[in-house]
Formats: C-alpha cells, structure tokens, sequence
C-alpha cells in the first residue's frame, strides 16, 4: 500500500521566515507544500498572493498543492501556474461552470483539484468527478488554521472513495483541517490519500516526528 501524501500548510508557518519552514519541509518526509489563498470574499480572511506564491517556489523541492478560497479563481489560473502551482486546488462553491475551470487548470499543464466546505456533499460531484485529478474535502469551515476537526469528515471520504471506485478514476482524496495523529489513521482507512496539516506540524517541537507521525498512519 502507498504511503500517506503528507502536506504541510505554510499558513501555520513563520510568515517573517518562510525560507526556513520551506527547508524544514524540503528536508522531512513530507510530499507537497500546501498553500492556502484566501481573498477576504470567499473566506472571512486574507492570507497571501501570487508574489508570495513565487517566493516560495524558488526554496520549494517538492510540489506546490495551492487551495484557492476565491470568488472568480478562473481570473487567477495562468497567473498561479507562472507562479509554479502543480495542484491548483477550486472551491466548488465558488465556481458557476465549474467544468470550464477544470479544463483552464488543465489546459495550463496542472492537476486540477475541487474542494468541498463541510456542508457540500459528495452526490454534487457524480457528474464531474472523471475531470478531477483531486478532491479536497474541508474538515474545518475554511479560512482558518487551528480549528476543530468536523467529525462527519469520514462518511464524506467513504462516499467519495465508492464514487471514485465506480467511476473507475484515479482521484486523490485530500483531507484539510484539523488533522493530527489521533485523526490521521481513521481518515486514511476511510479513503484519505493525502493529509494537510497545519498547527499539528508546525507546533509540534520535532517538525520531522509530526511529518512522520502522519505519514505512518496507513
Ligand atoms: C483552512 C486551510 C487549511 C489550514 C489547516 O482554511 O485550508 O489548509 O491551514 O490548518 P490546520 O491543520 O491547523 O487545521
Ligand atoms: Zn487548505
């Protein structure tokens, strides 16, 4: 069985050091960088944009899995893939033709990824699921790091994981917010592919050992 995709969210990390927590991610196990982008619309928060994107990206030696929390991501796509995303991670809820995003995403030479607030089910996306390369189900409201795991979060990952067998594709199921090492091997026997975390990894007082500790959990 393949191991856990662990990625670290840098939205928990030293905003006035970012070269560091980029290095401690180059040197543990973990998988991907993940990069939350929040525009005060969508979310009730702003983080950061695309010149902080590309900062990050020079230190970075491993993929960039970027979570767009934005009203109208189609405006931003080329300007994220010129920032080097690999993973360009829309909200559902925030995508009139949702299918015409994923094609964009794609068009750009990225894996395009939909993410689900805790109240979108999994039914909404029967129709769509074969043009997803990723799907990222919130396990907290999104906007914040920090937050209390939404206990609902498995029954979401094992219908998306039986949509996902009876369409025969090879989505990635990612879970984000509020995972840690007591959560992390519930969610990876439910279907869980990849774990964001957060305040897990970066509070932690051995960054390596939480990597780890996450990335064991299958
Ligand atoms: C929340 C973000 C998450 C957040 C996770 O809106 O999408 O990626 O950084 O942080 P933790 O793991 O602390 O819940
Ligand atoms: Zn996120």
């Amino acid at each position: 069985m393949n191991k856990t995709i662990i990625s670290p969210s840098l939205l928990s990390g030293d905003f006035g050091n970012l070269q560091a927590d980029c290095q401690k991610i180059n040197k543990s196990n973990a998988d991907w960088f993940h990069l939350d982008i929040m525009d005060g619309v969508f979310v009730p928060n702003i983080s950061f944009g695309l010149p902080v994107v590309s900062a990050i990206k020079k230190h970075a030696e491993k993929p960039l899995d970027v979570h767009l929390m934005i009203v109208e991501p189609d405006r931003y796509v080329e300007g994220f893939k010129k920032a080097g995303a690999d993973y360009l991670t829309v909200h559902y809820e925030a995508c009139t033709h949702l299918h015409r995003t994923l094609q964009l995403i794609k068009s750009f030479g990225m894996k395009a990824g939909v993410s689900l607030n805790p109240h979108t089910p999994i039914s909404l996306l029967e129709d769509i699921i074969v043009d997803i390369d990723l799907v990222l189900l919130m396990s907290v409201n999104p906007g914040f790091g920090g937050q209390k795991f939404i206990k609902e979060t498995y029954d979401k990952i094992k219908k998306l994981k039986k949509l996902i067998t009876e369409k025969n594709t090879n989505t990635i199921i990612e879970i984000d917010g509020g995972v840690n090492d007591k959560n992390a091997k519930k969610l990876t026997e439910a279907g869980a592919d990849a774990l964001v975390a957060g305040n897990y990894i970066f509070k932690h007082e051995n960054f390596n050992e939480a990597v780890n500790s996450l990335k064991s959990s299958v």
